[in-house]
């Protein structure tokens, strides 16, 4: 049997899908790369904006026509559009076999088997567990030996209810999952050659503030992850502002292996937007934490998600968001235009901001980004950066030249040239100089 899987979203959609795609393959299905081929497709969807979640069913309607040719073929929808949509997508969509939500993850792969076995079975997981939902940890070596690094979940869920955010309905509360488990999962990795991990969950800073929680706080666990063997590096996404906390701001002056990197989404610029919205922190607040975090590492990369158009958003609250970002100099920063999401209380504040009025101020946002992402990654060109590489870069070099690619600690794209005989694989830590800046990413020639 053979499979493919398409994941929109977050990293903890991706998550999610390499392990349902070890856990596939070690009951002796083949991953393919096209769902023209699969006689399983699963979509592991995202419904954070309308765009993710339109982008669902234009992929639903192109596959039904498949089914013509191959009856037996097993669609499952996962992720956060199953869960908000729930049994009614078999309304839409009634080809759909498999419908599973985050804490349903680990039974997707059985179902799949069962489902296989009972052509006139449909399978919906979408309840929300009242613990962490285990699964078993899959190190799979032909993976492995491909990537550098590896995702750990170390939560579920989110208890914030932001007013314009629909995570905390489909993913639920907050669960921790217990630091043993964790550091358990990151030990396998690093004993599978893994140099890098990323703890993930909707809101890291406020890891073990659960009643799941073991009594070990989110800088603890950094701190035990940084002492496992072989891990070189740590990152965490994502952290809220009004959680963290300074100890955890002087671990990246402390432990080596904690990249100088962070992505802490500021949302809005002006204190009335961010009020509004439910986020908890001032303007003020958020330029305090730039401003201790540059005190324990000058270099530290930080980079954010921004609002535009959130309701009520008058031009006077946009030009505080332009000011405040070209105050802080983020290094990159991903920006939106506000979404209505069914649920949300941000659905019911008035005025809505017209489409064209989001675009341009979107427009406006992101033309002031470019330039500080292009002054950002100037200050590298010279300079000598470390970088774990992650595969062949897409354009190869000439001659008995490879190019290939990886990310320096701040976490930006490197690619570089190098022999072959040099023996740089994926997974090696290497010295690389920047020669050239890309839009956004850097070029560079290897050090031996
Ligand atoms: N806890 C996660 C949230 C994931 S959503 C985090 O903080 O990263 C990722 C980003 O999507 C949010 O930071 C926000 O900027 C954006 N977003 C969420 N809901 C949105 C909506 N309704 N409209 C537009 N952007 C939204
Ligand atoms: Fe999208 Fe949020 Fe769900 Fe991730 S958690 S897939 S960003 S809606
Ligand atoms: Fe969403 Fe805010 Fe939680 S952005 S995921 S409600 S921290």
């Amino acid at each position: 049997m053979k499979f493919y899987i398409h994941t929109f979203g977050c990293q903890m959609n991706v998550c999610d899908s390499l392990w349902i795609a070890a856990a596939l393959r070690q009951k002796g299905y083949t991953q393919v790369m096209s769902e023209k081929e699969a006689d399983v497709i699963l979509i592991n969807t995202c419904s954070v904006r309308q765009k993710p979640e339109q982008k669902v069913y234009s992929m639903l309607g192109r596959i039904e026509p498949y089914l013509k040719n191959n009856p037996n073929l097993i669609v499952g929808v996962g992720g956060c559009v199953a869960q908000q949509v729930k049994e009614t997508f078999w309304e839409k969509f009634p080809f759909v076999r498999l419908i599973f939500g985050t804490d349903g993850v680990r039974s997707v792969p059985d179902s799949i088997v069962r489902l296989s076995e009972n052509p006139d079975l449909k399978i919906s997981l979408l309840d929300f567990l009242d613990y962490y939902p285990e699964r078993e940890i899959i190190i799979d070596r032909t993976l492995t030996k491909q990537q550098a690094g590896a995702y750990v979940n170390i939560m579920q869920g989110c208890d914030n209810f932001c007013a314009y955010c629909i995570v905390p309905f489909t993913r639920g509360r907050q669960k921790s999952r217990k630091t043993e488990n964790i550091l358990n999962e990151c030990k396998k990795f690093a004993e599978a050659g893994i140099k890098e991990i990323t703890l993930l969950g909707q809101n890291v800073n406020s890891f073990g503030k659960d009643k799941y929680g073991d009594g070990v706080s989110f800088p603890q666990l950094i701190r035990k992850v940084s002492k496992i063997e072989g891990i070189r590096r740590i990152r965490f996404t994502t952290s809220h502002p009004k959680d963290i906390s300074d100890e955890l701001i002087a671990l990246f002056g402390e432990l080596e292996n904690l990249c100088p990197a962070i992505h802490l989404p500021l949302q809005s610029g002006s204190n009335t937007i961010l009020a509004k919205m439910g986020r908890k922190y001032t303007i003020e607040d958020y330029l305090q934490i730039v401003e201790k975090l540059r005190k324990v590492r000058d270099d530290i990369v930080i980079t954010t998600d921004l609002i535009v158009g959130f309701p009520t958003e008058t031009e006077e609250d946009f030009l505080e968001t332009l000011k405040r970002v070209k105050e802080i100099e983020f290094d990159s920063s991903f920006s939106f235009k506000y979404s209505d999401r069914p649920g949300t209380k941000a659905t019911k504040m008035e005025p809505k901001i017209p489409d064209e009025i989001k675009s341009e101020r979107l427009k406006r946002l992101q033309n002031l980004q470019d330039k500080l992402t292009h002054k950002s990654l100037n200050k590298l060109k010279g300079k000598v950066v470390e970088v774990l590489v992650e595969g062949k870069s897409a354009k190869q070099g000439k001659d008995n030249q490879i190019s290939l690619k990886g990310r320096e600690g701040g976490g930006r794209v490197v690619n570089f040239l190098t022999k072959q005989t040099n023996n740089i694989h994926v997974g090696s830590l290497v010295k690389v100089k920047i020669t050239e800046i890309k839009k956004h990413s850097l070029f560079g020639e290897v050090i031996l």
